[in-house]
């Protein structure tokens, strides 16, 4: 009877454990997913074992830190030159900045750029630093290593993975005492911490997979650093002056370097940065190569979205969709550009039928609000919920 008993009782709780596994297992592989994406976009990461190799190298991070000292005295450049990507608009060039641009420079321009200051708010930053040939090898040969390496990722606090895991814990502990030491006398609690734990997981796993292929709020470093609150904010550049794809056709498409020249021909200082983000606008069209900005925005392949159709039929505002652009200093990906996205809006918008003669050439539309079956047309009544309008 007992060992009846035992096994009825032992089996359901086994099920579950292997259940939770194979959840963990899956949820896991979508974090790590997620996490590799993200690391890929922000470059990889440093290694500090590399830098054991070399004693050049040690020394020359170690000098950029501020953690050895100078000649001169104790001097820090990483407190302006940041070797992890940031959030907020860091308006001093990174380390990575100074990489690239070092590889432009003979093997002596890095003393040299320090006696001869290229702008007045480098002066003024750099009034206190001094450097000797020697150092100046060595930061070289650290710069050097960053440029092979990029910018370390800016790593967000793991909260989810922490409540993660510790309902992982939690339900572990709540099976092996229902199974084993039985320490709590009301299974009741088990229940509760089982059934909670796995909705937790359930619910990060689903989470977890949708965004995925999603990147709201998704804010990559450019190769410039180009402020929308400095151009369309302060200097009420309208939008379409840099993107005038978006009146005529799909896409809205990005300014080229000569346009960005019509005004950086005579605009050489900027009030943030110096001459140093301006004068990669120089060279860049000096050389008759494009500025390789990273895109942010993308639908996938099987989803049609054109601009005309919302901007110069629909009269939607840009920021309806991109969000307060003329206050974002970083662009970032404001909607999810979800498949919900569309359609709620789709639904809630309502056409200016009356006012655009595009409609009226539509004679189904035409026909339903002569006869009165719509009073107020939305983009859903034009077709704007039809598979076929948005997917190939
Ligand atoms: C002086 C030129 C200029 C003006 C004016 C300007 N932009 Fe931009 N815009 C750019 C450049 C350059 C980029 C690419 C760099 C970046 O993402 O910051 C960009 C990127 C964007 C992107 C992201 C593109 C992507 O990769 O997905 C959006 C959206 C955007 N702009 C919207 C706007 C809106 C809305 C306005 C008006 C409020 C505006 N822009 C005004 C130059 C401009
Ligand atoms: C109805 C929503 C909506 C409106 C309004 C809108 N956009 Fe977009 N925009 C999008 C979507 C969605 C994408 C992504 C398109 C893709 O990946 O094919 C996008 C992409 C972009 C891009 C990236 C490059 C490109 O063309 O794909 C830029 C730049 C941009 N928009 C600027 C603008 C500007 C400027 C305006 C206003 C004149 C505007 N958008 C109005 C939804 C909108
Ligand atoms: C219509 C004129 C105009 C165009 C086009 C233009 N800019 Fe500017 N830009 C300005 C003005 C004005 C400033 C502000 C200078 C200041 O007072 O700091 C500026 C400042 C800047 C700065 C320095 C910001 C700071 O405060 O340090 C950068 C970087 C920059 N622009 C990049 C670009 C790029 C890249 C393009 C092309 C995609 C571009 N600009 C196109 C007018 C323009
Ligand atoms: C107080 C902040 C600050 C500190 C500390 C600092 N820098 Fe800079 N540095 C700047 C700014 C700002 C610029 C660019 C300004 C411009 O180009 O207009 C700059 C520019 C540079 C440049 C580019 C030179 C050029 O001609 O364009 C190099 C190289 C450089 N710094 C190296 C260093 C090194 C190495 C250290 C440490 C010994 C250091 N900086 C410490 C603020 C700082
Ligand atoms: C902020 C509101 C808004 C959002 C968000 C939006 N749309 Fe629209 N859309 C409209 C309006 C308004 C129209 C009506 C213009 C018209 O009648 O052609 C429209 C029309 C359309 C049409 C044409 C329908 C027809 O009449 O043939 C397509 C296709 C479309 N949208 C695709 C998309 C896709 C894809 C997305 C998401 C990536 C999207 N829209 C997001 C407002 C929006
Ligand atoms: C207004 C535009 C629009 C209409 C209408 C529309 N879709 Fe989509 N759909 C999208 C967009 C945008 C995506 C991409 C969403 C994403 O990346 O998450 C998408 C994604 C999908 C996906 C991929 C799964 C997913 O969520 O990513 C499927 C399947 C799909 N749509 C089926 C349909 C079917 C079936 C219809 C007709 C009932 C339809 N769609 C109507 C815009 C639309």
């Amino acid at each position: 009877m007992n060992h009846l008993y035992r096994r009825r009782k032992g089996f359901p709780a086994l099920t579950a454990l292997l259940f939770m596994l194979l959840l963990q297992v899956f949820s896991q592989a979508n974090v790590q997913a997620e996490k590799k994406t993200f690391v890929a976009r922000n470059q990889t990461p440093v290694h500090k074992t590399d830098a054991d190799l070399q004693p050049d190298l040690l020394i020359g991070e170690r000098l950029f830190y501020g953690l050895a000292s100078f000649e001169a005295g104790k001097l820090n450049c990483e407190g302006c030159h940041s070797t992890i990507s940031s959030e907020a608009m860091n308006w001093n060039p990174s380390a990575y900045d100074l990489a690239v641009w070092i590889q432009t420079k003979k093997d002596e321009n890095l003393r040299k750029a320090f006696e001869a200051p290229s702008s007045e708010k480098m002066e003024t930053s750099h009034k206190n630093l001094q450097i000797n040939e020697e150092e100046a090898k060595k930061l070289r040969t650290y710069l050097n290593w960053v440029h092979s390496k990029g910018l370390a990722a800016h790593k967000p606090f793991p909260i989810r993975l922490i409540i993660f895991f510790t309902f992982g814990l939690l339900m572990a502990l709540a099976l092996i005492d229902l199974i084993k030491t039985r320490f709590l006398k009301y299974r009741i609690i088990h229940v509760l911490v089982l059934i909670t734990g796995l909705a937790v997981h359930v619910q990060m796993a689903v989470v977890e997979g949708q965004e995925l292929s999603r990147t709201q709020h998704y804010a990559p470093d450019q190769p410039i650093k180009f402020s929308h609150l400095v151009h369309a904010g302060e200097n009420k550049i309208d939008c379409q002056y840099c993107h005038s794809g978006a009146m005529h056709g799909k896409s809205a498409g990005l300014p080229s370097v000569a346009l960005c020249m019509n005004c950086h021909n005579i605009v050489r200082n900027g009030r943030h940065s110096g001459k140093f983000e301006i004068n990669k606008i120089l060279a860049a069209y000096q050389e008759k190569r494009p500025v390789e900005w990273v895109r942010i925005h993308n639908l996938p392949e099987h989803a049609y979205f054109n601009h005309a159709q919302h901007v110069a039929v629909g009269k939607v505002a840009c920021q309806t969709c991109h969000g307060p652009v003329e206050s974002m200093e970083i662009m970032r990906q404001h909607a999810d550009l979800s498949m919900g996205w569309c359609i709620n809006c789709h639904r809630q918008t309502n056409i200016a039928f009356d006012q655009n003669a595009y409609y009226h050439k539509n004679k189904k539309l035409l026909e339903l609000v002569k006869s009165g079956k719509v009073k107020q047309p939305t983009a859903e009544t034009t077709g704007g919920l039809d598979c076929m309008r948005c997917h190939y």
